[in-house]
């Protein structure tokens, strides 16, 4: 098989699974438990947190709160935030986002607004997949609560100008005297190729996922900094900070954050290897005259996605031709695809176009090779023309 679908999510990582393997036979214990076994799991966990800490550059390890996906981190993000101003301090938050952030964010913003928990503003973006800054910034009300952007787009890859907005967020925290606005960041899809430092990114609360990193699924983490408060959206004990209670995934979370030390050390390599994959893939398809447009601008995409327009044949087509030669692409997010719908993403940066029905994603991973690339072309030829 030929797997290009490393957006939707990844293999788990040889290593990662050589290290988690005692987590669930040898050191099972609950972290909770006084015993000798108990604190080994407890250090597990720890250690874990430190390393991710270390990794993101936050200052304290319980600024780190492990969830069980990016979607529950999105979640405990902006419900956390909303149910705190609105139930304890009585004020209903406004919240912008962009028309393109996933579902993780879209939804819970629409049931909160369902709800007169909150009000909100989605930003549009240019041609390039990119929000303008300025739209955010004219969206900013006395009452703006949270912004939310994410860092690199799911369905094109392209990155969003996280560092310039926070520092925009900046000079209008400056004039505030309170009400700070949060700045959140669904980075998600980042940690392979984008660098993750929440100093520099200047963002308050990140989501970071295991499994798009060679990680177990079921695991993921919110980063917050000590000064934000949040509601939990789950009562229970104490785990987690009181934040996000039941019994720590100690196998999983040792596994993300091994998963994470091991992309952020090959994210160079890998940088530079995607790109090349991505440029050699297209110089293939031009080469054999294949007919195609690229659904983004390269320079401002990460390298491990590419999103192709094929104006022959629609994306299902495509799709379930490549996969009865055992090739796995995806027409935009894995979550959405069983829906039958376009690229909800393709049809906000091409409205009233065929484009967003006649799309593929292609995204790369670690073990991609140029030879599969060669013989998907092949394939593609035959089918296209
Ligand atoms: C940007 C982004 N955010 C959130 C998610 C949600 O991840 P999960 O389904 O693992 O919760 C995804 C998954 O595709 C994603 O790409």
């Amino acid at each position: 098989m030929i797997y290009l679908d490393y957006a939707s999510t990844t293999p788990l990582n040889k290593t990662v699974m050589k290290e988690i393997k005692k987590y669930f036979y040898n050191i099972f214990a609950n972290p909770s438990s006084l015993h000798f076994l108990g604190q080994k799991s407890l250090k597990a966990v720890d250690e874990s947190r430190e390393k991710i800490k270390e990794i993101i550059n936050a200052d304290f390890p319980n600024e780190i709160i492990f969830t069980s996906s990016a979607t529950e981190s999105n979640n405990l993000a902006i419900k956390g935030l909303a149910f705190l101003y609105f139930f304890r301090f009585k004020i209903k938050p406004h919240i912008i986002s962009s028309k393109i952030e996933h579902p993780s964010i879209l939804e819970p913003l629409k049931d909160l607004k369902n709800l007169y928990l909150i009000d909100y503003d989605l930003v549009d973006v240019d041609k390039f997949g990119v929000v303008n800054i300025d739209d955010i910034l004219k969206k900013i009300r006395e009452n703006t609560l949270l912004i939310s952007i994410h860092y690199v787009n799911s369905e094109t890859g392209t990155i969003q100008p996280i560092y310039k907005i926070s520092e925009a967020i900046k000079i209008i925290n400056e004039k505030r005297k309170d009400f700070k606005i949060i700045f959140h960041t669904d980075a998600s899809q980042a940690p392979l190729t984008e660098e993750i430092d929440v100093k520099k990114l200047g963002v308050d609360m990140m989501t970071i996922s295991s499994h798009k990193i060679y990680g177990p699924k079921g695991i993921a983490c919110l980063f917050k900094k000590n000064n934000i408060l949040i509601e939990r959206l789950i009562s229970g004990s104490n785990q987690e900070f009181s934040i996000r209670p039941s019994t720590e995934a100690v196998p999983l979370i040792v596994g993300f954050s091994k998963a994470l030390e091991i992309v952020t050390r090959q994210r160079k390599i890998f940088r530079k290897k995607a790109d090349s994959l991505r440029r050699y893939f297209i110089k293939k398809l031009k080469e054999n005259k294949i007919n195609f447009e690229i659904n983004s601008e390269l320079k401002l995409t990460s390298p491990k996605i590419l999103n192709l327009f094929f104006p022959q044949k629609t994306s299902q087509e495509i799709l379930i031709y490549l996969d009865s030669k055992k090739i796995y692409v995806s027409s935009g997010m894995a979550c959405k695809s069983r829906s039958n719908q376009p690229s909800e993403v393709l049809s906000i940066l091409y409205p009233n176009s065929e484009r967003p029905f006649k799309s593929i994603r292609f995204s790369f991973g670690y073990e991609t090779k140029k030879e599969d690339l060669d013989k998907v072309v092949n394939y593609l030829k035959k089918f296209l023309h």
